[in-house]
C-alpha cells in the first residue's frame, strides 16, 4: 500500500485495511528493527509540540534516529517565534522549509488539519487538544493484539476522562471496526461525548456506560486514563472528580486477567504496585510505540510500501 504523503490527523481518516496494514508492517519492523537503520538517511523530521510531551515526541525522535534519519525541534513554543505572534499557519509553512515531515501536537482540535492544509509535505497529529491522537491508537491496537493475540472478539473497558481524553476518542473509533463490546467507566461528568457514541450504535458495536468499576463483570482490557485537568475550563468542576479512580492491589480481584493499558502519563490513577503484576502492560505499551512510528514515519515518507 502506497502511504507516500499521507497526512495522520484523524483515525476517521483511515480505513481498516489502513489500520491493519499499518500493524502488519510494524510487526514486520519490530522483528527487523536494525536491518532498517539507513531507511531514513537523509531525511529530516520537525517536532512541533506546543503542549508537554514525554512518550509521543521522545519515541518518535527515537523512532526517526533509529532508522538513519535526524530531528530537529520545538519543545518550548515560548523559545521560539510562536511567542512573537507568528500565527500557527506561518509556523508550519516556515518549518515546512526544513523538514520532510512534521509531527505536532497543539492544544487546538483540528490545529493538524489546519498545518496539513497548509503545507505540501506529511503532518502527523501527535494530539490536537481533546480531538484525536491517532498514532496513540496505533500503537494501543497494535498493543492489544500482541499482548491478547487478537482484537475481535474481546471485551474492553475504558475508565476515567472520556470526555475530555483524545487517546480514549481515537482508539473507540477505530475499534468500531472490529467485532468488541465496549465498556466506559465514568462519573457522570465525565461521559464519552455523544457524538462517539453515535458513531458506535452506527457501527453495530455495543456498549454499556457504568460508574464503578465494581460492575465492569468480564473484561480482556481496562484502558485507564488520566483526568485531563488542563482540558477542564473550570477549575472547581476538575476539583469534584480528581482522584475518583484508584486502581489499587486489591482492585485487581475484581479485574481477574484484564490487561491494564494506560497511554501515560498517570497521576494517581494506577497506584505503582500494579506495576510488578502480571496486569499491568502500559510500560510495554509505551514502549510499543516505536516499532510502530518507525513504520508510520517510513510510510509517509514513500521509503515503505
Ligand atoms: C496522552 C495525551 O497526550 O493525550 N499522552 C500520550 O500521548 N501518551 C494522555 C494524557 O496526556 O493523559
Amino acid at each position: 500500500m502506497n502511504m507516500k504523503n499521507r497526512d495522520i490527523i484523524s483515525i476517521r481518516d483511515m480505513t481498516k485495511e489502513d489500520i491493519e496494514y499499518i500493524l502488519k508492517k510494524s510487526e514486520e519492523m519490530e522483528k527487523n528493527m536494525k536491518k532498517n537503520k539507513n531507511l531514513l538517511n537523509g531525511y529530516v523530521l520537525s517536532t512541533l509540540f506546543f503542549e508537554p510531551s514525554t512518550r509521543t515526541r521522545l519515541s518518535f525522535e527515537s523512532a526517526m534516529n533509529k532508522l538513519g534519519g535526524r530531528v530537529i525541534s520545538v519543545a518550548q513554543p515560548k523559545a521560539s517565534s510562536v511567542a512573537k505572534g507568528e500565527t500557527l499557519a506561518d509556523t508550519v509553512k516556515t518549518v515546512e522549509q526544513y523538514s520532510d515531515v512534521i509531527v505536532m501536537r497543539h492544544p487546538n482540535e483540528g490545529a493538524a488539519r489546519l498545518a496539513a492544509d497548509v503545507v505540501d509535505i506529511p503532518i502527523i497529529n501527535a494530539g490536537d487538544g481533546a480531538n484525536q491522537h491517532p498514532t496513540q491508537t496505533l500503537l494501543d491496537l497494535y498493543t492489544i493484539n500482541k499482548e491478547c493475540g487478537k482484537i475481535d472478539g474481546l471485551s474492553i473497558a475504558m475508565m476515567g476522562d472520556l470526555k475530555y481524553g483524545r487517546t480514549v476518542h481515537s482508539l473507540a473509533t477505530a475499534l468500531a471496526y472490529y467485532n468488541v463490546k465496549l465498556i466506559f467507566i465514568t462519573p457522570e461528568e465525565l461521559k464519552m461525548p455523544s457524538e462517539i457514541k453515535k458513531y458506535l450504535k452506527n457501527k453495530g458495536i455495543p456498549y454499556r456506560e457504568i460508574s464503578g468499576i465494581d460492575e465492569i463483570g468480564k473484561a480482556d482490557v481496562l484502558y485507564v486514563t488520566r483526568i485531563q485537568k488542563e482540558r477542564f475550563p473550570d477549575p472547581a468542576d476538575y476539583e469534584k472528580v480528581k482522584g475518583i479512580y484508584k486502581i489499587l492491589p486489591e482492585t485487581l480481584d475484581i479485574l481477574g486477567n484484564a490487561k491494564i493499558m494506560h497511554p501515560l502519563p498517570r497521576v494517581d490513577e494506577i497506584s505503582p504496585e500494579i506495576d510488578k503484576s502480571k496486569n499491568a502492560i502500559y510500560f510495554r505499551q509505551a514502549r510499543n510505540g516505536i516499532p510502530v512510528r518507525m513504520t508510520l514515519l517510513s510510510l509517509v515518507l514513500g521509503e515503505m510500501e
